[in-house]
């Protein structure tokens, strides 16, 4: 920075100075040190009922405190509230149906629930037992019952009984992202530590190309640091494995982001392509990790063509700024056009499409399978070379 411009002033922050979590207190679930050990010993005594792999990501996500104010799976009230209007029971926003959908539910007030490979991760209070109507459920929270929608077909390939109740975690499932994987709790502290008061969360299940990049890079000038947050819970078939991607977030950050104003961590939630009401959960989420802001772009969390390009950012308005507690900064269809020699959007740029550059994703997946680097106006060569590489090792089912 030239010496006549002055550094800007950060006052020092603190934890408490962040962004209140949904609901008002950040929950914690996870037990440690000898009552992990007590809560173990009693866990082997119960019966067991054991997850799906997008369960066990809620799971996670509800033991760390990033489902806050959700302390267990959904009771009968709040999932129909849900369903049927976006809210939980009391009327707090919450856009998902978080549900314990089980074959068989054992007879007992108090389970163990265990990973898919069978590890004991925690016990849950049975408080509520019901039936939950699967067509309907996916009408509801995806707007469709096509059983071929990624996030409907989870839904029925679990059962029609539902189990509601609290939650208690004395375990977590492997690691396999080592310091990215940072609880509520610990990116808040990180926030409070670079001197952030405000940031904006960035939800990503996709190699990040300069679209994603220029979003970030108008959000960071709004806002004192954006989090990078990539979901790495179970994706769909033929998305990009999470540990790939990783790599593309770090080259790209390393070579052009300013290291004081990006953290990157990660997203153990599983994705369920429910496009506009998982843009709110998404958001509600980020708030939990200690974001004031949140991105919501073009076709949000969306699949195939079952969402309008800006029904994710459409519902985010049925809510005032109170209710979510967290401000969406909206942005539409970013491109780089040659004529601007940047990225823009409509809002920005008066010229046609012929001066944008656009690659479709199955262009793009093509070029990178063949060994080719996609124009730098798509994608930072950095990144592509990430991508390339993954390919020739794994071959087309990257
Ligand atoms: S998502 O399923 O996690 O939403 P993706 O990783 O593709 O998918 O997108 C991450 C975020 O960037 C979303 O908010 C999405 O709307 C936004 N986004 C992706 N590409 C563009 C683009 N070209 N223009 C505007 N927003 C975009």
């Amino acid at each position: 920075m030239p010496d006549f411009i002055d550094a800007p002033h950060r006052p020092p922050v603190s934890v408490d100075d962040l962004v209140r979590p949904h609901g008002g207190t950040l929950v914690d679930r996870l037990a440690t040190g000898a009552e992990a050990d007590d809560l173990r010993a009693h866990a082997a005594t119960l019966p067991v009922v054991t997850l799906t792999d997008t369960q066990a990501a809620d799971l996670e996500m509800i033991a760390v405190g990033a489902m806050s104010p959700l302390t267990g799976f959904l009771t009968e009230a709040d999932y129909r509230s849900v369903l049927a209007d976006i809210r939980l029971a009391d009327g707090t926003v919450w856009p998902l149906a978080i549900t314990l959908r089980v074959d068989e539910a054992p007879d007992a007030d108090e389970v163990a629930l265990a990973a898919p490979d069978g590890q004991l991760l925690a016990t849950m209070q049975v408080t509520d037992r019901y039936t939950g109507d699967q067509a309907a459920e996916a009408r509801a929270i995806f707007g469709t019952d096509d059983a071929e929608h990624p996030g409907v077909a989870i839904v029925y390939a679990q059962g029609e009984q539902v189990l509601g109740g609290p939650i208690r975690a004395f375990d977590l499932r492997p690691n396999l992202f080592g310091d990215y994987l940072q609880t509520p709790r610990e990116t808040r502290t990180a926030f409070a530590a670079k001197g952030w008061r405000t940031a904006a969360g960035f939800q990503t299940r996709n190699p990040i190309h300069r679209a994603h990049e220029y979003l970030l890079k108008c959000a960071a000038e709004v806002t004192d640091g954006v989090l990078i947050h990539p979901l790495v819970g179970r994706t769909k078939e033929g998305d990009i494995p999470a540990e790939v991607r990783l790599r593309c977030y770090e080259v790209l950050l390393d070579a052009y982001f300013a290291r004081d104003h990006a953290h990157l961590a990660v997203f153990p939630a599983a994705m369920r392509y429910a496009g506009p009401r998982e843009a709110i959960f998404h958001a509600l989420t980020r708030k939990n990790y200690g974001c004031t802001h949140f991105i919501v772009g073009r076709d949000h969390a969306g699949v195939g063509s079952y969402y309008g390009t800006y029904e994710a950012q459409q519902l985010t308005d049925r809510f005032t700024r109170d209710e979510l507690g967290i401000t969406i900064l909206k942005f539409e269809h970013a491109f780089y056009c040659l004529r601007c020699e940047g990225m823009g959007s409509e809002k920005t740029c008066p010229h046609d499409a012929a001066s944008h550059v656009f690659l479709s994703g199955t262009k793009v997946r093509e070029m990178l399978g063949r060994g080719e680097v996609p124009p730098p106006q798509f994608s930072r060569p950095e990144v592509a070379e990430v991508l390339i590489e993954a390919y020739r090792l794994q071959g087309a089912g990257v």
